[in-house]
Order: structure tokens, then C-alpha cells, then sequence
């Protein structure tokens, strides 16, 4: 299985790209799984439901939130009715929406997609370890479903890689999202499962993780409230990672990044 994992979605100039880019990128690629991170959409705070609308449109089949899930509040009723749209596993019990989805593709295969976040310089949640051990206790990787993807939404590296390391094996691909910087350590992890600290943001380079610098780097030289952050415009980098599995095992075969457009190195696997 082919598998396309884009991060953090930010503002307009990523979101145009994604929407822009996504239709091409699975037909060039031969993508049979896409997953996007859009937590940053709207502005650079949450998603709109129109905004899901038109990734899923695009070619989206799962589509992850983060810390910012709930940032435009009318999210909250379309995700309690669309199954696709995942927030992180691990919050509180009752929390709307789910944090996982099993995917059929066009070809009848499933994929599990699941999203947890992080504790580490992060809101205070349930356990992502535990949340994630008991979901996957449900599903059996190359038996019950060809592929599992999760995405990892948190601020440390460290506690990325241990919750890669936990599931190594049991997954077919652990990547990060929240930082909006893409890490330069995707593996395949010794038990097979394809890792990445962090996939980047889809948005504009030319900013602080995707936020006008100049308004982004005063909150850093005056410790006082300053105005609200406003996303960067220029051209965006689409950011992911582009895994290919064994459908028998589940497991990564191939794991390469993918940085599209902007100002960062491009990087497109040859297929
Ligand atoms: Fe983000
Ligand atoms: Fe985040």
C-alpha cells in the first residue's frame, strides 16, 4: 500500500497548496492511503467544516486535529457526524468525535487511521500510550486491517520516538505532527514500522512554524499580550512523508519525505 501523510496544514497559503497539489500527488505517487494533519487551517487556529469538506474533496481519506481541534467551534457538531475527521484519541472520555477510523479503500482494503497526542510541554490528557495499546488491542495489522497509520501530535522529540519504539511493529507508520518543522530521521524502525519525529507543516517557510515573524518573534522580546498571531502568506512547502508497506505483513518497505513548492529542499520518491 501506497501511503501519503501531509502535516499541520496552516492558513490559506497551505491549505490552497494541499488543495492544489493533493489530486496530482496521488496519481503521480500511486497513493492509496492519504492522511492530513489540518489542525492550523483556518487562519492558523482549528479547521472549518467547509475547509474538511473540500481536503476531503481533494483526496484526503482521513483527515487528523491536534491541540487545536476546537479552535472554531463549529467543528464540533461536524465531527460528532463525520467519522473521518479524527481528534486525538486520548482526550477525556464523552470528548465529541473519534480518535480513530478504520478506512476502505477504492479496492476494499481497510486501513486503520488513528490520531493521539503528546503530554510533554502539552495540555494535561489521558495516557497516549495506554489510549493507543488499548485501540490497537482491537486490530490486527496484515489480518484485520492491510495498514495502521497513527499520527503523533506532540512537542517533544523524545516522547515521539519512545511512542514510535512502543509500536514498532505493531504499526505501519507512527508520524509526528505539531511542531511544524520536518524532522530529518524518517527510519524504518527495527520491528518494520515507518517513523518520522515530525512530517513539517504544509504553509509558508518564511515564518515562525507558519505565523507572520514579525508578530510571532515580538512575543519573544516583549513578554507582554501582544496582537493575535496572523499566518504567513507566501508560498507554501507541502511537507509529508511517503511510505509504501507489505500488504501481507503491514509493515514499511520504503519511507521517504516529501517537500513540495516554497522555500524548503524539495524532495519528491521516485516511483
Ligand atoms: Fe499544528
Ligand atoms: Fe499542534
Amino acid at each position: 500500500m501506497r501511503i501519503l501523510f501531509l502535516g499541520d496544514v496552516v492558513g490559506r497559503s497551505g491549505r490552497e497548496a494541499v488543495l492544489a497539489a493533493l489530486p496530482d500527488l496521488r496519481q503521480r505517487l500511486g497513493i492509496d492511503l492519504a492522511v492530513v494533519n489540518a489542525e492550523n487551517a483556518s487562519h492558523g487556529f482549528g479547521l472549518a467544516p467547509d475547509m474538511a469538506q473540500s481536503l476531503f474533496a481533494a483526496g484526503a481519506d482521513a483527515i487528523t486535529l491536534g491541540n487545536h481541534s476546537w479552535d472554531r467551534r463549529e467543528i464540533i457538531p461536524y465531527i460528532a457526524a463525520e467519522p473521518r475527521l479524527l481528534r486525538p484519541l486520548n482526550f477525556p472520555p464523552g470528548t465529541p468525535g473519534a480518535g480513530s477510523v478504520v478506512v476502505t479503500l477504492a479496492d476494499g482494503r481497510r486501513a486503520l487511521v488513528a490520531s493521539a497526542m503528546g503530554r510533554l510541554f502539552m495540555d494535561a490528557l489521558d495516557c497516549p500510550f495506554r489510549g493507543t495499546a488499548v485501540e490497537l488491542s482491537r486490530h490486527r495489522l496484515g489480518v484485520t486491517v492491510a495498514a495502521i497509520v497513527i499520527d503523533f501530535h506532540g512537542e517533544a522529540s523524545s516522547e515521539k520516538m519512545s511512542f514510535g519504539h512502543s509500536f514498532d511493529g505493531q504499526v505501519s507508520l507512527v508520524v509526528g505532527t505539531h511542531t511544524h518543522i520536518p524532522s530529518a530521521d524518517h527510519q524504518i524502525l527495527a520491528g518494520g514500522t515507518a517513523y518520522q519525529s515530525d512530517a513539517g507543516m504544509c504553509g509558508d517557510y518564511d515564518s515562525v512554524i507558519g505565523m507572520a515573524k514579525q508578530g510571532a518573534a515580538a512575543k519573544f522580546w516583549q513578554k507582554m499580550p501582544g496582537e493575535r498571531l496572523q499566518p504567513a502568506e507566501g508560498p507554501a512547502t507541502i511537507c509529508g512523508l511517503f511510505v509504501e508497506t507489505d500488504d501481507a505483513s503491514g509493515l514499511a518497505r520504503r519511507v521517504e519525505p516529501v517537500r513540495l513548492g516554497g522555500r524548503l529542499s524539495q524532495a519528491m520518491p521516485s516511483v
